[in-house]
């Protein structure tokens, strides 16, 4: 099974949320609403994922749920921090974990997120690491030193996220090598990619990938149908 993942951020009131599904719900294309080739995911703020959860469900939506920080503790005395069992009551399958932005404003290191890692592991979360080019072999490195091995892995290159400065679509070919070379450190994985990706280009990011991590054009409830409604 192909993965779609929609990455809201910290995009999204509760109104906003309810009307993205209400809309997906309504518009979304026959042949993906019950797809055993596609599982899609959604990937919103803490907040939301409660209401999610019943929307999902009202409205016969085959989605899957999933967080996009997880503390790197369990339960205890650490203010501020979501933890796996804070969780369990809410049908979450995955956790992306390790996103660049989470790198870059919150300072998250390769050791970090293997921490993360250990958590969702041990939660029956599955996760989603994020990485780009600069770090593959370095958290490869210490995912192996601990003895873990993730589901997935995301390749997402900075200079392909829309929310950097002059944004370029990465060539799908160059994207291909560096798939293979996630592949060789993260044996067991499977690697999907992120940046830029929308209905324009979506087939050809998942033709040499295991499925995309899709930021702003999974944010607009039609932009995110068109991009189903090119899934063959
Ligand atoms: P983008 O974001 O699709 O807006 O480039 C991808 C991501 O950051 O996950």
């Amino acid at each position: 099974m192909k993965i779609i993942f929609a990455n809201w951020k910290s995009y999204k009131s509760l109104q906003q949320a309810k009307h993205w599904i209400e809309q997906v719900a309504e518009n979304i294309p026959q042949n993906i609403k019950n797809s055993t080739q596609y599982e899609i995911i959604i990937g919103p703020a803490f907040s939301l994922l409660e209401t999610l959860n019943r929307e999902i469900q009202l409205t016969n939506l085959n989605f899957q749920l999933a967080v996009q920080d997880l503390s790197p503790y369990g339960v205890g005395a650490y203010t501020g921090a979501i933890c796996a069992k804070n969780l369990e009551h809410l049908n979450i399958r995955y956790a992306l974990l390790g996103h660049s932005e989470r790198r870059r404003f919150f300072a998250e290191t390769d050791k970090l997120v293997a921490k993360k890692v250990i958590q969702a592991a041990e939660n029956s979360l599955k996760s989603i690491v994020c990485i780009d080019q600069g770090y593959i072999k370095s958290q490869a490195e210490v995912i192996r030193d601990e003895n873990l091995s993730v589901p997935l892995v995301a390749y997402e290159p900075l200079s392909a996220i829309s929310s950097t400065p002059g944004a370029k679509n990465a060539d799908p070919s160059q994207v291909e090598t560096i798939v293979n070379e996630i592949k060789s450190e993260f044996v067991n994985s499977k690697v999907i990619y992120g940046g830029s990706v929308d209905a324009s280009n979506v087939m050809k990011y998942l033709e040499i990938s295991d499925g995309v991590l899709i930021g702003s054009a999974s944010l607009e409830p039609q932009k995110f149908c068109d991009i189903l409604s090119q899934l063959k």
